[in-house]
């Protein structure tokens, strides 16, 4: 039998390049030795989205949209909406028996989040869970390994601690999973922050246009000690040349050398990366353009891969319930 992939986003608006290095990079280069499922997240978006529900379909589709026209192949991996299967909800409240307050309140990531969300004088208890219910959303389908950006390390952590607790407690059911890191963990954002993120409005997303992207990319933040073009520049520190790492493999050395050498400014780098990410997104945005526009056809995709990936949950409650012995009228 083939291993299991399973990784996905949240929906809260449409994916950018830090999703893209970051785990979609992995999750099509994974497929075909893979069994792959991808999952919507749009109880974990509520989390941070619950006054806004009304924006949830569209980002559904949006973020269904993006992994198809990055090269997610329906054919053979599920792409599945999380709140449309009920077992992972009924994994969750089993797993939280598990895990300890303290335990989720020191995760890294969502101290990081709480203080974007102003959470931090009053946090949701399903703000502070999500990450146990990203442990069930890994573990019901047993998958083996997890494609992630840097960020998300922490709750694949609890997530095998999870895995151990619960098998040594119940017997052998759920499956430890590996987390998988890309060349890029973690894309920085325009603006030079830690990271792209949409709360944080720094992102280039995969459906901008040509202009927005040239737009963004000028704006972008450099080497603050560069001032002449021939200033000799820090390229560890720069943005724009982490970009060029992430996107541009055949040149970026060459890039590197000319930056400290002073013999390339930050424009005419600039003008460098404007091309290759246009280039990088222009069959992206064609394949989007395709779906975006086959919103009937896009539906039929999740709701297969629902199909698919609820049966599996089926099997696996199965299994859960017997070992936790709640399984009366069997
Ligand atoms: N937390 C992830 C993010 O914010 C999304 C996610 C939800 C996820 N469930 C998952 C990622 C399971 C990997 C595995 O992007």
């Amino acid at each position: 039998m083939k291993k299991r992939v399973l990784t996905g986003d949240r929906p809260t608006g449409p994916l950018h390049l830090g999703h893209y290095v970051g785990t979609i990079i992995n999750r099509v280069k994974l497929q075909k030795e893979y069994e792959t499922f991808i999952i919507i997240a749009d109880v974990q978006a509520l989390t941070t989205n619950f006054e806004h529900p009304e924006l949830l379909k569209n980002d559904v589709f949006q973020v269904a949209v993006d992994n198809l026209a990055c090269g997610v192949d329906p054919n053979i991996s599920s792409i599945f909406i999380q709140s449309m299967i009920p077992e992972i909800a009924e994994l969750t409240v089993y797993y939280s028996m598990l895990v300890s307050v303290n335990l989720l309140s020191h995760n890294p990531t969502i101290k990081t989040e709480a203080k974007q969300y102003n959470f931090e004088k009053s946090m949701p208890y399903g703000f502070l869970g999500y990450p146990v219910s990203q442990a069930a959303d890994i573990t019901f389908c047993k998958a083996n390994l997890v494609p992630v950006g840097e960020d998300q390390l922490p709750h694949i952590e609890l997530t095998r601690k999870i895995v151990r607790k619960f098998n040594q407690l119940y017997g052998e059911v759920l499956v430890e999973p590996e987390p998988l890191l890309s060349h890029m963990p973690r894309l920085p954002g325009l603006d030079g922050g830690a990271k792209m993120s949409k709360s944080l409005g720094n992102c280039i997303y995969l459906g901008d246009s040509k202009e927005v992207v040239e737009k963004k990319i000028k704006r972008a933040v450099t080497d603050p000690k560069r001032i002449h073009p021939t200033d000799l520049g820090h390229p560890e520190v720069c943005t724009v040349f982490t970009y060029h790492k992430a996107f541009n493999q055949n040149d970026y050395l060459e890039i590197e050398h000319s930056c400290r050498e002073g013999k390339i400014g930050c424009v005419a780098c600039k003008e460098k990366l404007i091309s290759v990410i246009n280039q990088f997104l222009e069959p992206i945005r064609e394949r989007r353009k395709y779906y975006e526009e086959r919103k009937k056809e896009v539906m039929e995709i999740l709701y297969e891969g629902t199909k698919k990936a609820k049966k599996i949950a089926e099997e696996t409650l199965e299994e859960v319930r017997a070992a936790i012995k709640i399984d009366y009228f069997k």
